[in-house]
């Protein structure tokens, strides 16, 4: 090493690392008006200040010292957040079009390329999004004809539950298996037993992907793809459980093939097969085998994930601050009794249980920095410019905890959610699902599941941990917020 140094010689090494740095600089220096943001060194960016484990926190903390608009590079390339109900809202919402996009982002890039509901952009995205809407409405989606099917579901989620006999179990994996299987019906036309391996293993693959995502490797990969393809590492473990639940997603496919009967078209998968030979003359609109299956993966997925993992919450809530789960007990006692399931016609009629729902959502924070947009074009937020192609974080942390917003934004309390008299209200500042244009593509579907799983579980089980104990609600953080293991007693009622 020492010999080649001598050869080269000093000085041309160090006019060439300076040259390396200039160029690098040139390149990735923040524009003119820039936002604000910690001091990033070269390459690595803000890599350093970065704590994994908790971004969504360090993002108050820098917007507390670089004001509500700052920027971050630790994504890949330099990032804005924007914090606060009315600048996200002023983002999203007043100027919805300026930050409609998805950012390019490598590693979902060289898996799924830029097709699918959610990492789509143009043409295509609005086309599909148009599409899984109007077909998903056919099946039910957001309107009382799929109830029968969700409180069937129900059923099955409480008597497996009961089969714990009060004893202590983690309630995660029923829970997910139960709510998969409501957009398992509308996309594979099918649910799965709790009992089935298979399927079962598949929901451990998906949330272990979850886990992975929020890890710092698919974050170096999006900086440095060139080398992280190329190397092992936990990167490449997320690839081939990502592959793992794409070949489900391909075979179910498949099997739909086969038997497709157009004059009976049974779900999604069926409605796009038949679709695709309508679009042939038009390529751009996503009407492909290929695009079929990530739209598929992604309502699976995205469907799956965030609404057990907000139930999951919600039972841990409720364990935390028992005189609140009383409380929601005594109000469906009063309004549905016992010898009926709580049905969508009683949610109005259940203002304390949509409360405590809501704040569930509110201080879950499932997704606490959101699906990052991009800029369109060159744009102007506040007095900062924005270059077009510069990746958004719309952080949903800031506006849920928005000081401005909430009485007492660091307490879960449903009051947030009444008003004088006890009824229901609606807060501007509750965004789980996003807003604008992008907003949450499920979000109906997800009001609809959770307010009847957790209505049931809670008319049917008061929920405890063993021995009295009360949970600490300690969170971890991959793409999703979710509980940290537990395991707690369902004592029927
Ligand atoms: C509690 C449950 C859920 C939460 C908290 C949630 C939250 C979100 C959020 C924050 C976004 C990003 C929106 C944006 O970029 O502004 C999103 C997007 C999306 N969600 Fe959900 N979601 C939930 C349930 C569902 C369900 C049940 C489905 C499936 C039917 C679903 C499908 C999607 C899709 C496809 C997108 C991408 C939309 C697009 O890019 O146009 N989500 N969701």
């Amino acid at each position: 090493m020492f010999r080649i140094l001598e050869l080269i010689g000093i000085k041309s090494c160090l006019l060439f690392l300076f040259l390396v740095l200039l160029v690098y600089y040139i390149r990735t220096r923040p524009p003119k008006n820039f936002p604000p943001g910690p001091w990033a060194l070269p390459f690595i960016g803000d890599w350093h200040h970065m704590d994994f484990s908790r971004v969504h926190l360090q993002f108050a903390e820098f917007a507390e010292k670089y004001g509500r608009i700052f920027s971050v590079q630790f994504f890949g390339p330099r990032a804005v957040v924007l914090n606060g109900n009315k600048l996200v809202r002023q983002a999203f919402v007043h100027q919805g079009e300026d930050f409609l996009d998805r950012p390019y982002l490598p590693m979902s890039a060289d898996v799924i390329g830029d097709k699918g509901l959610i990492m789509s952009n143009g043409y295509a995205w609005k086309e599909q999004r148009k599409f899984a809407l109007h077909t998903l409405k056919k099946f039910g989606f957001g309107n009382r004809s799929l109830e029968p099917s969700i409180l069937q579901e129900c059923r099955h989620l409480n008597e497996a539950i009961a089969n714990e006999q009060g004893k202590a179990f983690d309630p995660h994996w029923l829970i997910n298996n139960a709510v998969s299987n409501i957009i398992c019906m509308l996309v594979f036309g099918e649910r799965f037993e709790y009992s089935n391996d298979d399927f079962q293993s598949l929901l451990k693959t998906i949330n272990e992907i979850f886990l992975l995502q929020g890890g710092p490797w698919p974050q170096l990969y999006n900086m440095f793809p060139w080398i992280m393809r190329r190397v092992p590492g936990p990167h490449r473990k997320l690839i081939t459980l990502l592959n793992g639940v794409i070949a489900f997603v391909r075979q179910k496919i498949e099997d739909h093939r086969v038997d497709l009967d157009p004059s009976n078209l049974r779900d999604y998968i069926d409605c796009f097969l038949d679709e695709m030979e309508k679009w042939k003359d038009d390529e751009a609109a996503g009407y492909d085998k290929e695009n079929l299956c990530y739209c598929t993966l992604d309502l699976f997925v995205a469907g799956t994930e965030t609404t057990s993992t907000t139930l999951y919450w919600g039972l841990l809530y409720m364990i935390k601050y028992p005189e609140i789960q009383r409380k929601v007990q005594e109000e469906l006692d009063r309004v549905v009794g016992s010898s009926r399931q709580p049905s969508l016609a009683d949610r109005e009629n259940l203002p304390y249980t949509d409360a405590v729902l809501h704040e569930t959502q509110r201080f879950g924070n499932v997704l606490p920095l959101n699906l990052p947009r991009s800029a369109t074009k060159d744009v102007q937020v506040g007095h900062f410019s924005i270059p077009k192609g510069t990746m958004m974080v719309g952080s949903l942390t800031s506006v849920m905890f928005d000081e401005t917003e909430w009485e007492t934004p660091h307490t879960f309390n449903p009051e947030h959610f009444l008003d004088a008299e006890g009824k229901f209200r609606r807060r501007e500042a509750f965004v789980p699902f996003s807003i604008g244009k992008r907003v949450c593509l499920g979000e109906q579907l997800a009001r609809m599941n959770l307010f009847l799983f957790f209505a049931s579980l809670l008319q049917r089980f008061s929920f405890s941990l063993p021995g009295g104990v009360k949970p600490n609600l300690e969170f971890r953080l991959g793409f999703t917020l979710s509980p940290k293991p537990v395991r707690l007693c369902a004592v029927p009622r």
